[in-house]
């Protein structure tokens, strides 16, 4: 019997971070040694006391359906959060709790898109972004971010792309792959072409707003463009800052009209995220961030690490990266080599294929719409990154000008 596909699903793709990883598995499996730079979660384990909490709402019989936007305490806790962490004011109905960030993002195109209206999405993107705009019928109008901008996007570039159809602008900073952090002014830069374009929304994906590695504290386009907070979805969670990636547990706070649109697209999809896992995410919330500085520690040795050891590589424009937990590296001087088989280097997939018979996992760029850029992620133990990066060297060098 035939499966017809809908429309909708033929419009997207399955995460490409997951065909990398399946690949790499592989190899391992065969007895290769492979040192895994594509995992896109922190390698630590969940502080104790968030598994003890949802330990304690498992015993307390805290199994039951929650309320579709989410335990009253833990959207309070949210609340509470946005002013103490953000300086940023909302009320508890204005946050909506869902099964991880991704299914936040979700929820609001599905809730505000129609057939052909336009998201502006900045590459290099995580690909969610622009498969979550067109599964719900929107058009992504990618905007190309080049490594001599820093992969951010520029005001005269958001004046550009944006028409009459133009319904929401997606920021990221502390970037997935780039690791680009927008500085104050250009955050301003970009609000004030905002302002000239009052029908257009702005979601900001702060997921990785704890993970910087200037020591400052998180800082968004809201605390600069105040007025902007009725136009926008502050998307975060507790997947990054707290090593929660498999509990699923995202939110949302954005203008009521908004939490309410996207809770009513939750009721029918999936209901309240697991309220063992919002117990969780409350004792988080609750418990400080008093074990993070470590984590932040490890993941800037571990980026001090890779980019000295591929900065020297002829071949390879590594941007520095300023928070997040990737290495995102232009390899255009690599395009038109020849491995040892006499194998042509025609783009970052080939990079890559080369790199894991090296014996590093990476994913390339074209994975986030920009090409030939490799991504490798230091979320994974620092002996791993501090082999990773020699290898990576080595096989650059062994890549020939001419066929063999
Ligand atoms: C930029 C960005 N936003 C959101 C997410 C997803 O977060 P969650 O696990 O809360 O769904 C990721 C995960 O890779 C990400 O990189």
């Amino acid at each position: 019997m035939t499966l017809r596909l809908s429309q909708r699903v033929q419009r997207v793709q399955l995460s490409p971070n997951a065909a990398a990883k399946a690949r790499a598995n592989e190899l391992r499996a065969n007895g290769l040694d492979i040192l895994d730079l594509t995992t896109g979660e922190p390698d630590f384990d969940t502080p104790a006391p968030i598994k003890a909490a949802a330990w304690a709402a498992i015993q307390a019989g805290d199994t039951k359906y929650t309320a579709t936007p989410g335990v009253k305490a833990l959207r309070d806790a949210v609340v509470a959060k946005l002013a103490r962490e953000n300086q940023l004011s909302y009320s508890l109905a204005e946050v909506v709790i869902a099964n991880g960030a991704k299914q936040i993002i979700f929820n609001a195109f599905a809730a505000t898109l129609d057939e052909g209206d336009e998201v502006v999405v900045p590459v290099p993107y995580w690909p969610t972004f622009p498969d979550a705009v067109r599964f719900n019928g929107g058009v992504p109008r990618r905007v190309d971010c080049s490594f001599e901008q820093g992969c951010k996007l520029l005001p005269e570039q958001l004046e550009a792309a944006i028409g009459p159809r133009t319904r929401w602008l997606i920021l990221n900073s502390p970037g997935n792959p780039s690791g680009a952090l927008y500085s104050d002014a250009e955050l301003l830069a970009l609000a004030e072409v905002l302002r000239r374009h009052p029908q257009v929304w702005v979601l900001l994906d702060e997921l990785y707003e704890h993970i910087r590695f200037d020591g400052a504290s998180p800082r968004n386009l809201l605390n600069l463009a105040p007025d902007l907070q009725s136009r926008s979805l502050l998307v975060g969670g507790v997947s990054k800052t707290y090593a929660m990636t498999g509990w699923r547990v995202g939110f949302g706070a954005a203008p009521k009209a908004l939490a309410s649109a996207m809770a009513v697209v939750q009721s029918q999809a999936t209901s309240g995220a697991s309220s063992v896992s919002q117990a969780a995410a409350l004792a988080a919330f609750e418990g400080g961030l008093g074990f993070l500085a470590d984590h932040v520690t490890a993941y800037r040795e571990r980026r001090d690490l890779l980019v000295a050891a591929l900065a020297p590589v002829p071949e390879l424009d590594v941007l520095v990266p300023e928070g997040g937990f990737f290495v995102f590296v232009r390899c255009a001087g690599l395009l038109g080599r020849y491995r040892p088989d006499g194998q042509r280097i025609e783009n970052d997939a080939d990079v890559v294929a080369w790199l894991l018979e090296n014996g590093v996992a990476a994913i390339a760029g074209s994975a986030y719409g920009l090409s030939p850029w490799v991504r490798f992620s230091i979320a994974t133990a620092t002996e791993a990154v501090a082999q990773a990066g020699p290898r990576v060297a080595a096989a650059c060098a062994r890549l020939q000008a001419a066929t063999p």
